[in-house]
This record gives C-alpha cells, sequence and structure tokens, in this order.
C-alpha cells in the first residue's frame, strides 16, 4: 500500500542543543548587519529578526519594512518575529515568511511601549486574548505546520499574571519565551525568575511539546546555563547581554582579552558591513553610534575616541577616523 499525502513536519526546534541560546530580537539593533558580526565572533543556537509590523508589510508601506526581514546564510537558523493587529495580516504574511525561508515565525506579545500598547498590540495583548488567540490562531494557519510558530510575551500587563501563560500554553505553540517581567515594571526591577519556573512548570501539565525559553538580564553563557538548570528551561536568550560581550554566546569569550586594535577592526567591519547593506540611507548612521559603545570600551583613550566616533556622521568619516586609531 502506498501511503501518499503524509507529511512529516520536522520541527527544527526540538533539534537544537539543550539548553539553546537564543539572540534576543532588539529593534534598530539585531538587523542582519549585527546579527552577521554576532555569527562572526560566536554565533547563538538560534537567531530572532526585529519586530516587523504585518499591517505595515500588507500596506503600501511593505517596500520599506520588507528591508527589515533580510538575512544571510550566515545567520541561520533565524526566526522571523512580528506584531500588528488585524490576523488577516498575520495569515498572509506567515505564509510568505515561509516562503523567504525563515525557519519559523515568532508573534511579539511582550513590547511595552506606549505607542504599540495605545494601538492595542504586543504587550496590550496581554489584556485582550480574544484578539491574541485570533493572531495565533492565524499564524498557525497561514504557516500551516511548515515552520514552528511561537510567541515571546512578559509575565503580565499591570501585575504578575499566570492566566495569561496559561491561557497561551492551551495554543499549541511551539516555543514560548518569557521575558519576566510585566509591562507595568518595564526593565526597571530584578527578573523574576521563579515565575518563569513556574510556566515551565505549568508547561509540563498543559502543552508538554511547547518549549520555554527564559529571558532578562543574563549577562553570560554561564548565568544562562545555571538558570536554565535551576528552572528546567529548554533554552535562554540573552538581548543586552551582546552589548558588554559580543563573544556572549562563546564557551569561552575573548572579549575581556581582546585588544584595541581588535576592538576597532571590529567596529570598522560592521560599519563597513553597514554601509554596504543600508546603501540608500535605509538606516541611519546614528543608529551605529549604540555600536560605538559596544566596541569602543575597555582601552586607554576610548572615551575619546568615542567622543570623536560618535560626530562622525558618515560611514567614510566613521572609516578614517578608526584607520587613524
Ligand atoms: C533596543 C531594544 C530593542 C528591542 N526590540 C525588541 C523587539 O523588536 N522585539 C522583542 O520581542 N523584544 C525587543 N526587545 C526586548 C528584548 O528582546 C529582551 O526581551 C529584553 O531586552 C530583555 O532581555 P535582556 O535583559 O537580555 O536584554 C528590545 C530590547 C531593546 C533593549
Amino acid at each position: 500500500m502506498i501511503n501518499i499525502g503524509i507529511i512529516i513536519f520536522m520541527n527544527f526546534l526540538q533539534q537544537l542543543p539543550r539548553p539553546f541560546f537564543v539572540l534576543a530580537p532588539m529593534d534598530d539593533v539585531t538587523d542582519t548587519v549585527f546579527r552577521q558580526v554576532v555569527a562572526d565572533c560566536a554565533p547563538p543556537d538560534l537567531f530572532f529578526t526585529e519586530f516587523v509590523n504585518v499591517d505595515g508589510l500588507q500596506s503600501p508601506g511593505r517596500a520599506k519594512l520588507i528591508k527589515k526581514l533580510q538575512f544571510t546564510a550566515k545567520e541561520k537558523p533565524v526566526i522571523a518575529q512580528i506584531w500588528g493587529k488585524n490576523p488577516e495580516n498575520f495569515r498572509k504574511t506567515a505564509n510568505e515568511l515561509v516562503e523567504m525561508g525563515f525557519a519559523g515565525i515568532d508573534l511579539n506579545m511582550g513590547c511595552p511601549e506606549k505607542t504599540v500598547v495605545k494601538n492595542g498590540c504586543c504587550s496590550a495583548l496581554i489584556n485582550n486574548r480574544e484578539l491574541a488567540a485570533e493572531i495565533i490562531k492565524a499564524t498557525q494557519e497561514g504557516a500551516a505546520g511548515r515552520v514552528p510558530v511561537s510567541v515571546k510575551t512578559r509575565i503580565g500587563f499591570s501585575q504578575i499574571d499566570l492566566t495569561w501563560l496559561e491561557f497561551l500554553l492551551g495554543l499549541k505553540l511551539d516555543m514560548l519565551t518569557i521575558h519576566g517581567r510585566t509591562r507595568k515594571e518595564m526593565s526597571e526591577v530584578p527578573v523574576h525568575w521563579d515565575v518563569i519556573g513556574e510556566v515551565r512548570a505549568l508547561r509540563d501539565k498543559i502543552a508538554p511539546q511547547t518549549l520555554i525559553v527564559g529571558n532578562g538580564d543574563i549577562e553570560t553563557r554561564e548565568e544562562g546555563l545555571k538558570l536554565a538548570e535551576k528552572y528546567g528551561l529548554d533554552g535562554v536568550m540573552i538581548g543586552r547581554g551582546v552589548f558588554h560581550d559580543p563573544f556572549v554566546f562563546a564557551q569561552e569569550s575573548q572579549w575581556p582579552t581582546y585588544t584595541k586594535e581588535r576592538r576597532v577592526e571590529l567596529y570598522a567591519r560592521h560599519v563597513r558591513l553597514f554601509d554596504d547593506t543600508w546603501k540608500n540611507n535605509e538606516r541611519r548612521i546614528v543608529t551605529l553610534n549604540r555600536f560605538c559603545k559596544v566596541y569602543i570600551n575597555g582601552f586607554d583613550g576610548a572615551k575619546e575616541l568615542r567622543e570623536q566616533l560618535m560626530v562622525a556622521g558618515s560611514a567614510d568619516k566613521l572609516l578614517a577616523i578608526l584607520a587613524a586609531a
């Protein structure tokens, strides 16, 4: 007998090491350029894009936004993170993202910024479960089992609210990333790791197939390993830790002994890649200043060099200053 039409979906997330390490999505930071730099230093097990708005993607604004979805073979596997309001746009976008070659699709239900919350998006969905469920269902239908669908969220809106996480765990997600703070807490209080641990225990009961990733204030790989072990997590996600150490995902980071010359060269590499990638000024040169602080650090004269670089105003000037440093 011939068995036709059965596609066995291999969820690549299940094949990742345990715990796996994820580079957090950071808007205006983790673009293809920075992801390539991190990949060359010490790659994580999984990358995320910056969040991209589906309502914008399915509008005349598409041409501009689609550039945020660029990636190269170096940044693999990469999950596209999306946000928005209209479930139909999530459905269409999900199908397109699969065709573009993304390894997965993540839904942002955690961004605390006033403008998105006022619009009822991202962390505002914690208080609008009906829409949250519609968005997840539409995305799952758009992806049609071809890639995993996941959510990144916080542990509540104004207060810690395990019913939100329980609700999400009932929706057949492939992965749930939890930033251990409420929306109200922004980034201002210590991360509630115990609550992330409680969510993992809930997962064991409600949704054994959903992988749990913990996030918040992790500065080193070692710290990530300890937290994953303590709370039984499948993965850990590091965001701002990469600003203090671009080799944060390495077994052993070279950064503490990285010389001035190599730090300067790493920034020059970032600037050249930025200039090649965003040829038509799609990204403002000032967005590089955040990276200046990352690389131009930890050696004599770094502060003075940063002061020159921060006001350079063009890639050519930046490269000239770096070459003379
Ligand atoms: C500059 C910046 C931009 C961010 N943009 C996003 C985003 O696009 N999507 C998202 O889910 N989280 C975003 N975040 C939140 C991070 O992914 C992460 O959850 C948060 O920084 C806490 O982790 P960390 O302490 O390891 O940085 C952003 C954070 C920062 C600092």
